[in-house]
């Protein structure tokens, strides 16, 4: 693949966004079916979603939420986690893989993680007490982690793991698709979930939603009823020809559920993934192969033995190598109107985290030193490859007027 010149200080017209959701016809057209039928919460089209999505990623149960943060919190309870359990989570993740662990009074033990952005095996051995009950890995980017070490680590000290495949819907380990049965029966642990999101600029967007995977029959039917007050199983047909009046509560559940409206999108987004990662991966191997005489930036560490779902691509700024720090960088960008994000601030960095726990700068150095040099680049299907080709024209002009 050749790599196209850069015209010299060419400047789009119109800010590109760092990401958009890719919404067609159908999605619009199945919404707007819902809308008319009068079933806008939790009804049929739920039902077809998670059968779906379930044959899709090759599992027994899927249970749709309204988001993965409520897919991870009620993972987390349908363990028991509660309080004196300390659950190990990477810093390098978005706030809520954290919270969850928080809003159970159980203790998230923060851990460093390595180049790839993937919990080391090693921190997670570190981190382990009597009291450690859960591993929450995070499939950082879309990228799957070593499943393998996690699962000799979690058998041998008796660890349930939710895995946080919020960005890796579509995404494969061992040629099979995360959250599959498969991986739950090499793990050998019935106490395994994994937890997907569907917001905005995810890979498959429903606006917000999330879907909880398990191959557990028993963990399974205590998650549907958690998403949905507590109630006994398939309360919410109680409004439908076949159904009666009648339900129980049995414990107190969360009001969680997914409605028809978030599925109707979710139905068509499934179809079009695949075709969607694909793209995804396309661009990303562009500017891969963009970036690879610039020293001052390094590109993704990929495992071509296991299939990325490429949600975020991430570059590692050299910035011993540029005179401009990461924000000076991100500046740059948006004044050539090209939008970027950062993935993540790591969780012990954030206020209540320090405030609460104690932590500090300094505790986990590879995440802060990742943390200082991260820039996630527009990443999305909706883009056209001339929208890729001015995103590394702006970065390779940005890093020349910068260099040391
Ligand atoms: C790694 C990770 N985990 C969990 C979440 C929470 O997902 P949701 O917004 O669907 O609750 C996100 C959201 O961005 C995330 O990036």
């Amino acid at each position: 693949m050749l790599v196209r010149e850069c015209p010299s200080s060419r400047v789009r017209e119109s800010f590109l966004p760092f990401a958009l959701p890719s919404i067609g016809e159908e999605e619009i057209a199945e919404v707007t079916d819902s809308l008319r039928s009068g079933w806008i919460t939790t009804g049929p089209k739920v039902k077809r979603f998670e059968a779906e999505f379930a044959q899709y990623i090759g599992c027994p149960h899927a249970i749709a939420v309204n988001s993965c943060t409520a897919a991870l919190h009620i993972a987390l309870t349908a363990l028991g986690i509660g309080p004196g359990d300390e659950v190990i989570v990477p810093t390098m993740t978005f706030c809520s893989t954290a919270n969850v662990v928080v809003h159970l009074g159980a203790k998230p033990v923060l851990v460093d993680v390595a180049e790839d952005f993937h919990v080391h095996p090693e921190a997670i051995l570190r981190a382990i007490t009597p009291r450690t009950k859960a591993i929450i890995p995070v499939h950082y980017s879309g990228q799957a982690i070593d499943l393998d070490s996690l699962y000799d680590i979690a058998r041998s000290h008796h660890l349930a793991v939710i895995e946080d495949a919020a960005h890796a819907v579509g995404a494969e380990y061992d040629h099979h698709k995360i959250g599959a049965a498969h991986h739950t029966e090499v793990l050998g642990l019935d106490s395994h979930m994994v937890c997907f999101s569907f917001y905005a600029t995810k890979n498959l967007a429903t606006g917000e939603g999330g879907m909880v995977a398990t191959s557990g029959d028993e963990l399974a039917e205590r998650i549907r009823r958690l998403s949905l007050h507590g109630m006994s199983r398939d309360a919410w047909k109680r409004y439908t020809g076949s159904a009666t009046w009648y339900y129980e509560v049995l414990e107190a559940g969360y009001k969680d559920n997914m409605t028809d409206i978030q599925a109707a999108m979710g139905i068509h987004q499934l179809k079009k993934l695949d075709r969607f990662i694909d793209t995804r991966a396309r661009y990303a191997k562009l500017y891969s192969e963009a970036f690879a005489d610039l020293p001052e930036v390094e590109t993704p560490l990929v495992y071509p033995d296991r299939k990325h779902a490429w949600h975020l691509y991430v570059i590692r700024l050299a910035l011993e190598r540029l005179k401009i720090d990461r924000a000076q960088f991100i500046e740059e960008l948006r004044v050539r109107n090209i939008g970027t994000s950062v993935h993540f601030i790591p969780v012990h960095l954030h206020p209540y985290y320090r405030e609460r726990f104690g932590y500090q700068r300094g505790d986990l150095k590879h995440s802060e030193n990742l943390y200082d040099r991260i820039v996630s680049l527009p990443l999305y299907p909706g883009m056209t490859e001339d929208n890729v080709h001015d995103v590394i024209c702006a970065v390779r002009d940005v890093i020349s007027a910068n260099r040391r």
